[in-house]
């Protein structure tokens, strides 16, 4: 049976990966393909253990590898024989040259923008799907119509909004879909061609299409303005620890004015992913480079106020412990970014554990699905850790846990049996806040919440 189009994406990261299985599992008709230059990286998305845990990702590419989802490191192969090219590079924080540590680095994408010239025959879309800075398309279109052979490449911007530990459901229903295109009749075809894959299974209303410049910008802004009410709640907490105010009833009278919405308001200790920082400050280098600095300074200062909040957090555990943290043994309750992961891309875990060991801490981590890409982070870093599956072999000998990501598995545990293997007196540091304070307290914890007077049993 011949497949009615064919859809490649180069990269096959969280974002092809996942974006892929799900075209794939809604558009039986097509053919779809994710390659990429990582060939364990390929191996595993063939195999039974794919290189993500993704709630119900499992079950979609086991439904669809092989019949109309195919995953390959034949790049060019590939590329001659697609209709629609998705780009899913990576495009990290550069960390070199001219805007190192601010900027994008665009070396994979501009490769693969070449490569495509390079291997096609035949007209294509090519949709950008990775976060790239604003403009980026125009470059790519460049590249791409820098030669005589005669193939028309059209190019559009379709910036992925799914969240981790959510994507597949993201993808199955997103609050909407946004595709740019050119305003000539070429990118307009090329946006309804885009624009009927997904209505395979989004409604149509979901579907926004706009300029090219402006899917590129809402990207970025996007996330700036989620990571924004994170850090906009996160500068809250120091306040309601120094008062009788409690972060989480202020967040809960605060966000059912309907205008301000209830979502993203959880105080923590800080916001990680392999977006927030990276894509703002792509807004911030955006802005210095347009000469906009005040706009650079107010963006910038949301991720300053992250960083700020992680050494809040270690600096409340250092003065809590009596100013010394040499030799005590702290368990990290959660090494993953964010629950329902085993990323842990700019997790707070990281920033807390590095600076425990420099207090010549010694760490016993715990996660139930990060502890190996915790191991790979810590790797050659100076220091006592040990990486234990069971939470309460985990805590077993600790002077303190630190709850680092918003497990339920953590809500959950024997908190009694906990506290009688620990050294005394025994800490508690939420930084999620989603422990039962008051019990805990009972037990006989010191309990440290974010954004509440702590709990603690010693008379001031
Ligand atoms: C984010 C965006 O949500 C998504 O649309 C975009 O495509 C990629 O970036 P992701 O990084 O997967 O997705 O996670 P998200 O759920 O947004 O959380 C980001 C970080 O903020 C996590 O560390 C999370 O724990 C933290 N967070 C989130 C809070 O600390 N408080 C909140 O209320 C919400």
């Amino acid at each position: 049976m011949g497949f009615e189009k064919k859809i490649l994406c180069i990269g096959a990261g969280y974002v092809g990966g996942t974006t892929m299985a799900v075209i794939a599992h809604k558009c039986p008709q097509y053919k779809v393909t994710a390659v990429d230059v990582d060939a364990a990286r390929i191996g595993r998305w063939n195999s039974h253990e794919l290189p993500i845990y993704e709630p119900d990702l499992d079950e979609i590419v086991k439904a669809t590898r092989g019949r109309n989802l195919f995953f390959s490191t034949e790049i060019e192969e590939e590329i001659r024989e697609a209709d629609i090219v998705f780009v899913s590079v990576s495009t990290p924080t550069k960390m070199f040259g001219v805007g190192a540590g601010m900027a994008a680095d665009l070396q994979y994408w501009e490769k693969t923008a070449r490569q495509i010239r390079e291997c096609s025959a035949s007209d294509k879309i090519i949709v950008e799907k990775s976060t790239f800075p604003v403009k980026t398309a125009l470059a790519m279109e460049r590249i791409l119509t820098s030669t005589e052979a005669g193939v028309r490449f059209d190019v559009l911007s379709n910036p992925e909004f799914l969240a981790e530990g959510t994507a597949v459901k993201d993808l199955e229903s997103p609050d909407r879909v946004l595709i740019g295109s050119r305003p000539t009749p070429e990118g307009l075809k090329a946006r309804d061609a885009l624009v009927e894959i997904y209505a395979n299974w989004i409604p149509r209303d979901r579907i926004v299409t706009s300029n090219i410049w402006s899917s590129e910008l809402s990207k970025l802004v996007a996330n700036a303005f989620l990571a924004q009410r994170v850090s906009s709640i996160n500068a809250i907490t120091g306040l309601c620890e120094e008062t009788e105010a409690d972060t989480a009833e202020v967040a809960r009278a605060v966000g059912m004015d309907h205008r301000i919405g209830n979502k993203f308001l959880n105080a923590s200790i800080g916001f990680g992913g392999s977006c927030f920082k990276k894509d703002i400050l792509s807004l911030v280098y955006l802005c210095r480079n347009y000469n906009l600095h005040q706009e650079a300074d107010y963006w910038e200062a949301v991720v300053k106020l992250n960083e700020y909040q992680k050494e809040r957090f270690v600096l409340k555990m250092l003065h809590a412990m009596f100013n010394t943290l040499t030799g005590k043994r702290i368990c990290l309750f959660g090494f993953a970014f964010k629950a329902n992961t085993g990323d842990t891309r700019e997790s707070p875990a990281l920033f807390v554990a590095r600076r425990l060991l420099e207090e010549k801490a010694e760490l016993a981590v715990t996660d139930p699905k990060a502890l190996a890409n915790a191991r790979a982070d810590l790797a050659g870093i100076d220091g006592r850790i040990s990486y234990v599956q069971d939470p309460y072999e985990a805590a077993a000998d600790c002077d303190a846990i630190a709850l680092i990501t918003e497990w339920d598995i953590y809500r959950e545990l024997d908190y009694e049996k906990i506290y009688r293997s620990m050294v005394k007196p025994a800490f508690i540091f939420d930084g999620r806040n989603i422990l039962n304070h008051r019990r805990l307290f009972e037990i006989g914890f010191n309990v440290f919440p974010i954004g509440k007077p702590p709990l603690t049993h010693f008379q001031d």
